[in-house]
């Protein structure tokens, strides 16, 4: 273990004078990661099923990304957009042709990556002579984010109360109801945002018909369909991008999360005609695809773009799904890939995730009855059944 200068409970004290209390933190100082493992100041090693929240895609401080980071941290780090950098055409020449999507813009984060989606869709009905259409439709327990547009976008109200007045033209509806979907779109919706699995409301997947439906209504309306892709993205449910899994392609895509490997990274992708929108001038940021998170991002994207990649990460989620919901205390275990619901049986889903804490498991629970696991893509089947054996005495 690495010398620390201070205590745990120094570094919590600390924490609790100097930093603003956005995060419920759990008790643990961690100080160091490789692969699947995280340790603790004190030493304790734990086994980390949730990454990051679905950012360490290849696991803590991959090799691939520490050196690409470290080569062009002693060359670039960062210069103005205003100019042409290698790292950025590389990266978004990649994403480009793993997608299909036409052209990329880069962010930082996940919500600026839906704030760019959302902006390029309502510009894009007014180039097309539509500024009537200013309406974007997501879904109830979605979540896009905490800037103003993207709380505003997510259907979960618990976000908006305190932050009001929201932006306006904003309509929910219930996820995969077709029914209240096309009920919903008409001449007015600008575009719909879906996540092709909710992730941060309990791993609830979409279903093809739900999609085929929004991409008909969006063709029929002539609004953009745009998938948050944050989470789901670049390998999280076993295919390259969340919305492979149901056959329907999106005009407009937000990544980010597992985009750099545990660089702060987003970007937004769009399709055909809703490439050329953006001008000079129609949105822009400072720190966006810089050379030193496009080259760490490279080199993440290159490696889960491997063939085989994917095809590892289903077999194993499948299993590791199959395996939990054999567990007593399991009601259900859903999700895709290695985005993993656990729903219980009782709702002590906060108390069973500090018991896996106090057993060196990193899991995160969510409300009173769902354990979510987005272990890194790299968790081999030793560690999947490492962390069963241990459920199958904690969960009961
Ligand atoms: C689907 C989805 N969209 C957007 C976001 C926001 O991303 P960020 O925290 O990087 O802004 C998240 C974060 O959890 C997410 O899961």
């Amino acid at each position: 273990m690495k010398d620390c200068e201070m205590t745990a409970a120094e570094i919590m004290a600390e924490d609790k004078k100097y930093i603003m209390r956005t995060y419920g933190r759990l008790p643990v100082v961690l100080t160091e990661g490789k692969g699947c493992r995280v340790k603790d100041i004190d030493g304790k090693e734990y086994l980390d099923l949730v990454a990051g929240i679905a950012v360490n895609g290849l696991g803590h401080c991959p090799e691939v990304v520490v050196k690409a980071i470290k080569e062009q941290a002693e060359t670039l780090m960062h210069t103005s957009n205003l100019y042409y950098t290698l790292p950025q055409i590389k990266l978004a020449k990649l994403l480009v042709e793993i997608s299909g999507m036409t052209k990329a813009f880069f962010c930082n984060s996940g919500a600026e990556a839906n704030e760019a989606a959302m902006k390029l869709a309502r510009k894009a009905t007014k180039v097309a002579g539509h500024p009537e259409k200013t309406v974007i439709i997501t879904a109830e327990k979605s979540f896009h984010g905490r800037t103003l547009a993207a709380i505003t976008a997510t259907g979960q109200p618990k976000y908006q109360k305190m932050f009001t007045p929201l932006p306006p033209d904003y309509k929910y509806v219930p996820f995969n109801d077709v029914e209240a979907l096309k009920a919903a779109v008409d001449e007015k919706t600008c575009a719909v945002m879906l996540e092709p699995v909710q992730g941060e409301s309990g791993v609830h997947p979409g279903t093809a018909e739900y999609f085929k439906t929004a991409r008909e209504l969006c063709d029929k309306f002539g609004c953009a369909l745009i998938f948050d892709e944050v989470q789901t993205g670049l390998g999280r449910t076993g295919k390259l991008f969340g919305f492979e899994n149901f056959g329907v392609k999106p005009d407009i895509m937000s990544l980010a999360k597992t985009l750099a490997g545990g660089f702060p990274m987003g970007a937004m992708l769009a399709a055909g005609k809703y490439a050329e929108v953006f001008e000079p001038g129609d949105h822009a940021s400072t720190f966006g695809g810089n050379p030193l998170a496009a080259a760490a991002a490279f080199a993440t994207v290159s490696e889960i773009a491997k063939p085989g990649f994917m095809d590892e990460v289903t077999k194993k989620g499948d299993y590791f799904r199959a395996e939990l919901a054999k567990t007593e205390g399991v009601k259900e275990a859903r999700g895709l890939g290695f985005m993993i619901g656990i729903e219980l049986e009782k709702p002590d889903a906060r108390a069973y995730a500090e018991e896996f804490l106090n057993k060196g498991f990193i899991v995160n629970p969510i409300g009173d009855s769902i354990i979510r696991l987005v272990p890194p893509l790299i968790l081999s089947k030793a560690e999947i059944d490492e962390f069963v054996g241990a459920a199958k005495n904690i969960i009961k």
